[in-house]
């Protein structure tokens, strides 16, 4: 069986990524290194990039539609991995995630109504609905023997007169898995709040080792009732560039309201490469999968075994799924901002400022990508720890 590369570092500046190339514009420097944007410094796979260049090899990029290969290796993969019974008319193709929270947003509430989220939270939870119009509602989570955990009393008072809660299951930051009970006790309340559930699982496929994602509309009848679902190939497979995305809706009223909206805005016929890649990896990618989780794994138990030994002041939700790490440095009594100056112009390592997550709260906490040669993660948590020398 082919052992795929993991650890080979990929140079990657000079390709218009977001991840390197923003960086010498927004700090002035060009010796950083990113550990803050969601994607991973690993190849793509090679049966994606194939499936690709057989495309081109066609010389018409013309309109296209998703094909049957494609509806196929999406059902298949739902199907097998998270027991979610599709049929036709339930899956829509979208563009991105972010753009299907906006797209639902709009199809579903009206300018000024609540929207509910739990934070720290990736930030277009916050500035979607916001950027719609809408009011956001915010329930702080809280860490409970070193995971987020739904503080219930405060989610259920804020639930009300909310129309939609954005759920990231699992959790951005910290990739928490949502549990079944916890996922039932919250279409219990939302059902009965009459809230539409947002349940983003971008990060479901990344799910490590040992552990079991569960997928929100598969919990009861209500949450399926109330409930889209959006999914994607993008952070598995590290193809987050071509916006392959998919949205799940097992109701029929709940998906006229959105699938309508969506055929309005002319998004269903998507991206040739964005087909393409989603049916090479779905249908292909089960083992290059596994392997890149086990060595994620691997990255995640690096960097519990450093913070232990080399910043055992750090209080840290580690991932249960993903790559992203909620690191809280404020027991080193350095004021927010100079934690960000030392971290960017002493360490120069960029991960993502923890009040974007929801604010002033979340002074002194920054979140941090694993996703990356282990060298390179190695490289990073050093520099990391030398900028925290008095
Ligand atoms: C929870 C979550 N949702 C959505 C996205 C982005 O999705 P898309 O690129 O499909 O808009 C990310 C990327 O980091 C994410 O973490």
């Amino acid at each position: 069986m082919r052992a795929y590369d993991f650890d080979t570092p990929i140079e990657r500046r000079g390709t218009d990524c977001f991840k390197w190339d923003a960086l010498p514009g927004m700090y002035g420097r060009e010796d950083l290194l990113p550990m803050w944007v969601a994607d991973m410094d690993f190849r793509s796979p090679d049966f994606v990039m194939e499936a690709i260049r057989r495309r081109c090899d066609h010389p018409v990029l013309g309109y296209t539609m998703p094909s049957a290969g494609y509806r196929e290796a999406v059902r298949a993969w739902l199907e097998r991995h998270y027991e979610i019974h599709t049929t036709e008319e339930s899956l829509h193709f979208i563009p991105g995630i972010v753009a299907g929270i906006s797209y639902a947003l709009l199809a579903l509430t009206q300018p000024g109504e609540k929207v509910l989220v739990t934070t720290p939270v990736y930030p277009p939870f916050l500035n979607v609905p916001k950027g719609c119009g809408r009011e956001v509602v915010c329930s702080p989570l809280k860490i409970a023997d070193g995971r987020f955990a739904i503080d219930f009393d405060d989610f259920e008072r804020k639930a009300e007169g909310c129309k939609v809660f954005i759920m990231s299951n699992p959790h951005n930051p910290a990739g928490t898995l949502w549990g079944k009970e916890t996922l039932a006790r919250i279409a219990e309340i939302c059902e009965r709040k009459g809230i539409v559930v947002i349940s983003d699982e971008i990060h479901a496929d990344l799910t490590l080792p040992g552990r079991k994602h569960v997928s929100y509309s598969t919990v009861s009848e209500i949450a399926a009732h109330h409930s889209v679902t959006f999914m994607a190939p993008s952070k598995t497979f590290n193809i987050a560039g071509l916006g392959s995305s998919v949205c799940y809706i097992g109701d029929e009223a709940l998906r006229k309201r959105f699938y309508g909206w969506l055929d309005a805005l002319g998004v269903a016929n998507g991206n040739i490469f964005a087909f393409t890649a989603a049916e090479a990896a779905f249908s292909q990618g089960e083992e290059w999968r596994r392997q890149m989780l086990d060595y994620l794994h691997m990255n995640v138990q690096t960097l519990d075994k450093f913070l232990r030994e080399q910043m055992p002041l750090v209080k840290a939700v580690l991932p249960e799924a993903s790559y992203l790490a909620w690191l809280d440095f404020s027991a080193y009594g350095i004021p927010h901002k100079e934690l960000a100056e030392r971290f960017v112009n002493r360490a120069r390592v960029v991960m993502n400022d923890g009040t974007t997550f929801g604010g002033d709260a979340y002074k002194g906490c920054f979140r941090l990508n694993v996703g990356c040669p282990r060298k390179m993660l190695e490289e990073g948590l050093a520099r990391l720890a030398d900028a925290l020398d008095m």
